[in-house]
C-alpha cells in the first residue's frame, strides 16, 4: 500500500508534468502568433499607405489619359490641319498615358488583394491568440485542482488504509490480550486451585493419622492460598472491564484502580473537580476511565516520573481531564510499529466529538489534555 501510494504520487506529478508543459507550449503559440499578429498589423498599415498612393496616382494618371484621348479624338476629326508628327506625338502621348494607367490599376488590384489576405490572416491571429490565452487559463485551473485539491486524494487514500491497518491491529491486539488472559488464568488461579486441591489431600490424610496440628497448620496455608487467588481472580476480572464502573460510576473506580497501582507507582494523584453528582452516559464512564488508564499506564512504562497527576474537571457541557508526569516526554513524531494505546486514545476521544493535545519534549515530562462536550442526554441525574 505505501508502494500504491508512491505510485498514485508519482503518477500525478507526471500529469503535472505534463501539463505543466503543455500549459507552456500554449502560452508560446500564442505569443508567437502576437508577434506575428504585430508584424501583419505593420505590414498592413504600410500596405494602405500604398494603396492610397496608388489610387492616388491611378486617379491622376486617369485624368491626364482622358486629356490625352480628347486631345486625339479632336486630332483625328481635323487631321489635315496637324503635321504628321503632330499627330504621332497626340497618338503616342495618349497611349503612352493609357497603358500607365492600365499598370497602376493592375498594381492597385495587386494591393488591395493582398491587404484583404492580411486582414483575415489578422482575424484569424486575433482569434488563435483569444483561444490560446482561453486555454492557458484553463489550464491553470486544471494545475491548481491537480496540485492542491488531487494530491488530498493521497492523504485520504493514505488515512483509510492506516484506519484499514488500524482495524487489523485491534484484532491482533483482541488477540494477543486473550493469549495474555488465559496465560494469566493458566499460571495464577488455574495452578493455585490446583494446589489447594493437593494441599487439602494432604490435610485429609494428616487429619486421618490424628496429627491435628499439622492438619490446622495445613488449614491455614490453604486459606492463604484461597485468599490470594481471589485476589488474582479479582484483579484479572478488574483488568477484563472494572465492575465497579457500572455500580459505582467513574469517579470511585478511578480511585479504586489508581489504589491498586501502588505497588507500581506510589505517587499518582487524582483530583476531581466535578461538580455535580450526576453519572455520566455509560460509553462516557468507559471512555474516560480507559484513557486514564492508558495515559497512566504510559506513564508508568515509559516516563520514568516522580511523579502522576489526574485531573477531571466536569460540568454539564464538557469533562476535561488533565493526566500529567513529570518524566522523560517523548518525540511524538516519532511513530512505533507496535504502539497503539495513543491512536485507540484518539480513536475513542473521536467517537466522542472531543479532541486531545499532547504536550511532550523529551526530557520534560508529557501532559495530556483531554476535552470531550457534554450534553442533557449524557448526564443522567441520580
Ligand atoms: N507519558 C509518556 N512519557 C514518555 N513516553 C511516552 C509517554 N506516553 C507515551 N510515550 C511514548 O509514546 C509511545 C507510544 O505510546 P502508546 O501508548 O501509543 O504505545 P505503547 O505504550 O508503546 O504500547 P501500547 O499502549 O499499545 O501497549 C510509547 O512507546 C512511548 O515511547
Ligand atoms: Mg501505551
Amino acid at each position: 500500500m505505501e508502494n500504491n501510494d508512491r505510485t498514485l504520487d508519482y503518477i500525478i506529478e507526471e500529469m503535472i508534468d505534463t501539463v505543466k508543459n503543455s500549459k507552456d507550449e500554449v502560452f508560446e503559440i500564442a505569443e508567437d502568433s502576437r508577434k506575428e499578429y504585430d508584424q501583419l498589423n505593420q505590414e498592413l498599415a504600410i500596405l494602405k499607405d500604398d494603396v492610397g498612393t496608388v489610387i492616388e496616382e491611378g486617379d491622376h494618371l486617369e485624368a491626364k489619359s482622358n486629356i490625352a484621348r480628347q486631345k486625339l479624338s479632336e486630332v483625328s476629326k481635323n487631321f489635315h490641319q496637324y503635321s504628321e508628327l503632330k499627330i504621332k506625338k497626340v497618338y503616342d502621348e495618349a497611349h503612352q498615358y493609357q497603358s500607365e494607367l492600365l499598370v497602376t490599376r493592375d498594381k492597385e488590384r495587386a494591393l488591395r488583394k493582398r491587404r484583404d489576405e492580411l486582414e483575415l490572416r489578422l482575424k484569424s491571429l486575433e482569434q488563435m491568440v483569444e483561444r490560446a490565452d482561453r486555454l492557458v487559463g484553463k489550464i491553470s485551473v486544471v494545475l491548481n485542482y491537480l496540485s492542491e485539491d488531487f494530491k488530498n486524494v493521497t492523504d485520504l487514500i493514505h488515512d483509510a488504509h492506516e484506519k484499514q491497518q488500524f482495524g487489523l491491529k485491534i484484532i491482533e491486539a483482541q488477540e494477543e490480550e486473550r493469549r495474555r488472559l488465559s496465560r494469566e488464568m493458566h499460571d495464577g488461579p488455574a495452578q493455585m486451585l490446583a494446589n489447594i486441591m493437593l494441599r487439602s489431600e494432604i490435610v485429609d490424610r494428616t487429619y486421618k493419622k490424628g496429627d491435628m496440628d499439622s492438619a490446622v497448620k495445613e488449614m491455614r496455608s490453604i486459606r492463604k492460598m484461597i485468599r490470594d487467588s481471589l485476589y488474582e481472580v479479582r484483579r484479572i476480572i478488574y483488568d477484563l472491564r472494572p465492575m465497579a464502573l457500572d455500580d459505582l460510576g467513574l469517579i470511585p473506580t478511578i480511585k479504586k484502580y489508581i489504589s491498586t497501582l501502588e505497588d507500581k507507582h506510589p505517587n499518582i494523584y487524582f483530583n476531581n473537580k466535578q461538580s455535580h453528582d450526576a453519572r455520566l452516559a455509560s460509553q462516557y464512564e468507559v471512555a474516560l476511565f480507559r484513557l486514564i488508564q492508558e495515559s497512566i499506564q504510559n506513564a508508568i512504562k515509559h516516563a520514568e516520573a516522580d511523579s502522576i497527576k489526574v485531573d477531571l474537571d466536569i460540568t454539564c457541557q464538557r469533562v476535561i481531564v488533565i493526566i500529567s508526569d513529570n518524566g522523560k516526554g517523548f518525540d511524538q513524531t516519532q511513530k512505533k510499529e507496535k504502539s497503539f494505546g495513543i491512536i485507540g486514545m484518539q480513536e475513542r476521544i473521536e467517537m466522542l466529538d472531543g479532541n486531545m493535545k499532547i504536550n511532550s519534549k523529551v526530557g520534560q515530562g508529557t501532559k495530556i489534555h483531554i476535552k470531550i462536550p457534554l450534553n442533557q442526554e449524557n448526564i443522567h441525574t441520580k
